[in-house]
This record gives structure tokens, C-alpha cells and sequence, in this order.
């Protein structure tokens, strides 16, 4: 017998509706909870004296290392747990040579955000060719112009040193190069580096949800990247990828976009010793941001409802352009 229906005269003994019945009722039981410390902010700099809007993600700038500040600031006043930088340099070149200059925009940006609120915050930085490199890919590319893995991991390694100097505590390894893990991890071990971590994207995906990211990095990339990125058909590979980033030393794994890959997600999350994130990516905000525009989500619920599903799928922390705006809400009452 079931126990519903079972009780004297019939009525219902079993009601999970009482533990829905009150705002206070339903904090108690919540499993999940959004936290400011479990969440990152991602922020573009730019060279120049003018922070530039970006139409395809209303609401987030690429800031200049000037403006920057003010932003870092308030992310460490609201107690977001860190910064992912990214660097939108002028000059490009084949070889992403920006990514390797210690005056380079995105060091440049990272001693600025070390300066200001080092202490506070985890100041991270995406270690990738594509901001750099003006076709766009990124890695380095081969004399038939395919993405050149080993001669990528050589830039790589490079990079790493010169964000390491400029002060990065956490190296955001999102190329999706074949032993980018490794390469990185030993090229920081012999130079003195030892204790700056790695956070690899491990499971990132070939996806049309960085569509806006694009836009924000001023990216010049004619096709895509499904030579490298892993294919959304794919769920079993992102365990793969995941393990071998692993067997690579890396501190904390990523799985990337979030919302259309939570089943990757939870698969790492089930198996990690490590830490593991996950990235609302641009894409995902756009679309949050377009549907609340035109009225036809709340958006304040929407936001709240997409982070707390990609806690709850298994992410320790989360990557999100809505961070600071989360961190605001969690400050009123309920
Ligand atoms: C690579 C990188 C990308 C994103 C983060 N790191 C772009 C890509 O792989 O095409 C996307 C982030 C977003 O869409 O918010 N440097």
C-alpha cells in the first residue's frame, strides 16, 4: 500500500508540501545556497583611457586598467570569492605575443588588481592565445594553418611565467591543448612558481554560447574551434579530459558552458578529489539578459534559479558575469 491515501479515514499522512509552506521553512531545508565566496567575477580590460559597453552583454564593460579598479573594489566590498581577467589587447599577432609581454595588457591589468585588492580577493587569469592572436584560434598555427599543439604548449609556458610574475595566484588554462596541464605545471615548478595554481578548463566544449564572449575580447576568429574544444555530442569524454587534467596536477577542474552541460558536470563533481567550477559562460548571460529585456522572464529569478541549478549539479564555484549582482541580493533579507 502506498502511504499516500493511507492514514485514518484516508487522509494524506505524507505531505512534502509542509516543507514548502513558509519563506523560513523553505531557507531551512534548502540543499543548495549561493554564497559570495563561491563565486567568481569575470572582467575584461582593455588598452586605452575609455571603458567600451558591450551590446551583445548590456550591463558589462571592458574596462580599462583605470576603471578596473573601482570594479575589483566593489567585488572584494561584496565578498566575491575572485576576478577571472581577461586582456583585450590593440596590436595582434600570429604568435599572441601580447600574452607573453610583461607589459602586456592582461599582466599589465594583473599587477593593477594584485595592488588593489590582492588580499581579498583570489586574482585569477585566463591563459589563452585567442585574445592575442589575430587570427583569432588559440593556439599558434602550422604552415597548412591548423592549431599546432606542442608548439601551442611552448606558448603556454611562456604565458604562465609572465602571468605567475605579474602576480597571478590562479592560471585559468582554457585552451584546450592536448597536456596544456602538464606543460604549464612544469614550466611554473622549474622557474620558481611552485605555489601558483592551476585551474583547468577541463571538460570546455565547442560551444555557440560564447558567442557574445567574442564581442568582448574584440576576437578576430573566422570558424570555430572544434578541432580542439570537445563536441557537445560528447558526455563521456568530458570525464577524459577531466582525468587527464588530473593526472596533470591541476588544482581545480572546470566544466564549460554550465547550463547545457550539467550533466558533465555532475559526472566530474561525482568523481573529482579536487575542486570543482563551472563557467556561466557569455552566452548564457545574453540570453538571460534578451529574454528580461523583452519581459518574458524575471530576471532576478532567472539569475538565481540558473546558478543555483549549476550548485546544485555539482559546482563548488561558479563563474558568473551576475556575481556582484547575486552577492547584492544575498544582502537583503528574504
Ligand atoms: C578562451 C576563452 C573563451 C571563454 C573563456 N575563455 C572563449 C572561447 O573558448 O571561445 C568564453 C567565456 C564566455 O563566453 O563567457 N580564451
Amino acid at each position: 500500500m502506498s502511504s499516500y491515501g493511507g492514514g485514518r479515514d484516508g487522509a494524506l499522512t505524507v505531505r512534502p508540501r509542509r516543507l514548502r509552506a513558509t519563506p523560513a521553512m523553505r531557507r531551512l531545508v534548502a540543499e543548495t545556497r549561493l554564497n559570495p565566496a563561491e563565486l567568481v567575477l569575470p572582467l575584461f580590460v582593455r588598452e586605452g583611457n575609455e571603458p567600451r559597453p558591450l551590446s551583445s552583454m548590456p550591463g558589462i564593460l571592458q574596462h580599462t586598467t583605470e576603471s578596473v579598479r573601482a570594479a575589483v573594489n566593489e567585488a572584494a566590498d561584496l565578498g566575491l570569492g575572485g576576478v577571472m581577467l581577461f586582456g583585450v589587447p590593440d596590436a595582434k599577432d600570429a604568435i599572441g605575443s601580447g600574452a607573453t609581454d610583461p607589459d602586456g595588457i592582461l599582466n599589465e591589468a594583473t599587477r593593477v588588481v594584485v595592488a588593489e585588492v590582492g588580499d581579498a580577493l583570489v586574482v585569477q587569469t585566463d591563459l589563452c592565445l585567442d585574445e592575442f592572436t589575430d587570427h583569432g584560434h588559440c593556439g599558434v598555427l602550422d604552415s597548412e594553418g591548423r592549431v599546432d599543439n606542442d608548439a601551442t604548449l611552448l606558448r603556454y609556458r611562456d604565458m604562465a611565467l609572465a602571468q605567475a610574475a605579474a602576480g597571478s595566484e590562479l592560471l585559468g588554462l582554457s585552451g584546450m591543448m592536448d597536456d596544456q596541464v602538464a606543460a604549464v605545471r612544469d614550466a611554473l615548478d622549474t622557474n620558481g612558481f611552485e605555489n601558483t595554481a592551476v585551474l583547468a578548463y577541463s571538460a570546455k566544449y565547442a560551444s555557440a554560447f560564447y558567442g557574445p564572449f567574442r564581442e568582448a575580447v574584440g576576437s578576430t576568429l573566422q570558424g570555430d574551434r572544434k578541432t580542439y574544444q570537445q563536441d557537445p555530442a560528447n558526455r563521456r569524454e568530458g570525464l577524459r579530459e577531466t582525468m587527464l587534467d588530473l593526472e596533470q596536477g591541476a588544482d581545480i577542474v572546470m566544466v564549460k558552458p554550465a547550463m547545457s552541460y550539467l550533466d558533465v558536470l555532475a559526472d566530474v563533481a561525482a568523481i573529482s578529489p579536487v575542486p570543482v567550477w563551472a563557467y556561466q559562460v557569455s552566452g548564457e548571460y545574453a540570453m538571460i539578459e534578451a529574454a528580461a529585456a523583452n519581459g518574458w522572464i524575471d530576471r532576478e529569478r532567472a539569475i538565481f534559479e540558473s546558478v543555483t541549478s549549476i550548485r546544485r549539479a555539482g559546482a563548488d564555484v561558479v563563474l558568473t558575469y551576475f556575481a556582484p549582482e547575486i552577492a547584492r541580493a544575498l544582502r537583503e533579507p528574504l
